[in-house]
């Protein structure tokens, strides 16, 4: 059971790295890029982006916003939304509590 436990992290944790990876890879002239399928890409990222939301942000809208709970399936619907809080407003997360790292940042924003 713990071990299971364990390896569930790690895989959480190997994907999360290897998506910030890819999302940050500056190989020149974005060789690697261009032979990545846009759609496949996308994916990933929506799917970083759905864990720092769920998170970051969740944690506390399930609580005290739970019309917006954020779900892989809400948040292209919902990127204005967000976009306008995090990033013009800087209204969200809400409160001193939760802090957005600097790679949670770029990959949202993205
Ligand atoms: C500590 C609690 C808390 C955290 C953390 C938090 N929110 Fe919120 N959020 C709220 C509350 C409460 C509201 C509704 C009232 C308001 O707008 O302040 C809200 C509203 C929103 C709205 C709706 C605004 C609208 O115009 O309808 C969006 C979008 C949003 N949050 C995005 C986020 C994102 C993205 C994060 C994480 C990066 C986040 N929030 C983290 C509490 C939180």
């Amino acid at each position: 059971m713990e071990k299971r436990l364990s390896t569930t992290i790690w895989f959480g944790i190997i994907t999360v790295g290897l998506t910030l990876f890819s999302a940050f890879d500056t190989t020149p002239g974005g060789a690697r890029k261009n032979h990545q399928k846009p759609s496949i890409f996308d994916d990933k990222l929506q799917k970083a982006a759905f864990e720092i939301l769920d998170a970051k942000c969740n944690v506390c809208h399930r609580k005290q916003n739970p019309f917006m709970v954020f779900k892989e399936k809400n948040i292209s619907k919902r990127a204005k939304k967000i976009y306008r809080m995090v990033f013009a407003e800087r209204r969200m997360p809400k409160g001193n509590e939760i802090r957005l790292t600097y790679e949670e940042y770029a990959t949202l924003e993205k």
